[in-house]
């Protein structure tokens, strides 16, 4: 049978958060689930984010998935309610929602949840410098006194546009715009008013500026968000196997090209593998020359298990990629376990190959390959 498998570890996403913890300890922690928990299935990393405070999704539909899978915390709809009704339904689902534009406002200030309500509490985005969601300076003093009147309790809301980048100009502008609103905010308006500035680049780059939410996403998943150190230096370790196994074995003589395109010719006689796995499952077809990925491969000896990064040769297809194994003995099993990302090689070094980050890889996988729960994903993990 065709093998193509997306191994999801519940102890590193427990993990990834207890590095969040750490880092942010007085903080509450947000916890991203959106995109299907980028990508790794929002049923599989639920029961391991039971430790969160609340989770957070782009949509009303990821809300709602939620609480089917029993999620009984609050969740936070991060782009906030897109009508009237869905303000209605964010209530009847006790969610809380950002506020960002005035409609989001009106529907708010129309139809005001009870007391005991999480919808009571709203997360009034003001727009620092990222220039996506959130009103300006006047409008958010506004919003939040209208708002206050009006019996909700805030939490003020901005998102970095360069947090991964930490001397980024723009950060310290950010952070000044946001720290003066909250201090008027809590002057002139409520003293209660909380504050959320963090994203997972935030959490690592800016110790002194958690607020009282932190809104971790890519971290929680083992990616490292910030462009100078790596997940391994930040202790966060890969919630994500993709895996294949190997369906063929061939040679490819001196001269010969591999793959759609021949865009690869062998200088040298080549053992090749062909591997399960294409862009048809999430594999990117754009990485470099440099992309390799980790064959497991039994001893037959002593039945140890050794790991060969092996490179990618050719043109990534839809169904598969070949590989080259020239390196490894002779007596590869036919169904040898092919890692593509998980420990090593890491997402995000497949990404840079590919020219995109963790993120949109996590997310782009399809809904071929099979999904799989492991707590123990990290014991045949080898690390290099
Ligand atoms: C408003 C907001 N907060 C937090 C996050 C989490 O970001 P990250 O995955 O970089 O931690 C996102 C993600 O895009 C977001 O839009």
């Amino acid at each position: 049978m065709r093998t193509a498998t997306v191994t999801i570890d519940p102890n590193a996403l427990t993990h990834n958060l207890k590095q969040v913890k750490k880092r942010a300890p007085s903080s509450k922690v947000l916890a991203m689930v959106k995109a299907n928990a980028y990508g790794h299935g929002v049923a599989m990393v639920l029961p391991a984010l039971q430790q969160a405070d609340a989770i957070g999704v782009a949509s009303f539909t990821e809300a709602l998935e939620a609480r089917q899978l029993g999620w009984t915390k609050n969740i936070g709809l991060l782009e906030g309610v897109f009508s009237a009704r869905e303000w209605q339904q964010a209530i009847e689902q006790d969610c809380s929602a950002v506020i960002h534009h005035q409609p989001q406002l009106d529907w708010a200030l129309a139809n005001i949840p009870s007391p005991d309500s999480a919808t009571r509490v709203v997360w009034l985005k003001y727009n620092t410098g990222m220039n996506r969601l959130g009103f300006n300076y006047q409008q958010t003093i506004a919003a939040a006194k209208q708002l206050n009147e009006a019996g909700f309790q805030l939490i003020l809301t901005t998102h970095f546009a360069n947090a991964d980048d930490r001397d980024h100009p723009l950060n310290a502008k950010q952070i000044q715009r946001f720290s003066e609103m909250l201090t008027l905010l809590k002057s002139t308006v409520n003293k209660n008013i909380q504050g959320s500035l963090c994203n997972s680049a935030g959490v690592v780059n800016f110790p002194e500026h958690h607020y009282d939410w932190v809104r971790p996403g890519i971290m929680l998943y083992g990616s490292s968000p910030v462009v100078d150190q790596s997940a391994k230096a930040l202790n966060l370790q890969a919630a994500m196997e993709f895996g294949a196994r190997i369906m063929a074995l061939s040679m490819v003589n001196t001269g010969e090209a591999i793959g759609y395109g021949s865009r690869w010719i062998a200088d040298q006689p080549t053992r090749t593998a062909l591997v399960s796995i294409g862009y048809g499952d999430g594999y990117p077809r754009v990485v470099n020359e440099e992309a390799c990925v980790c064959v497991l491969a039994k001893n037959k000896q002593d039945n140890s298990v050794q790991s060969y990064l092996c490179p990618v040769r050719g043109r990534v297809a839809m169904d598969m990629i070949v590989i080259d194994v020239s390196q490894m003995p002779e007596d590869i099993s036919l169904d040898s376990k092919v890692i593509l990302w998980g420990s090593s090689p890491h997402v995000d070094e497949v990404a840079a190959q590919a020219g995109t980050i963790g993120y949109e890889l996590l997310c782009r996988l399809s809904t071929r390959p099979d999904r799989l729960k492991n707590h123990n994903l990290r014991c045949h993990l080898i690390q290099f």
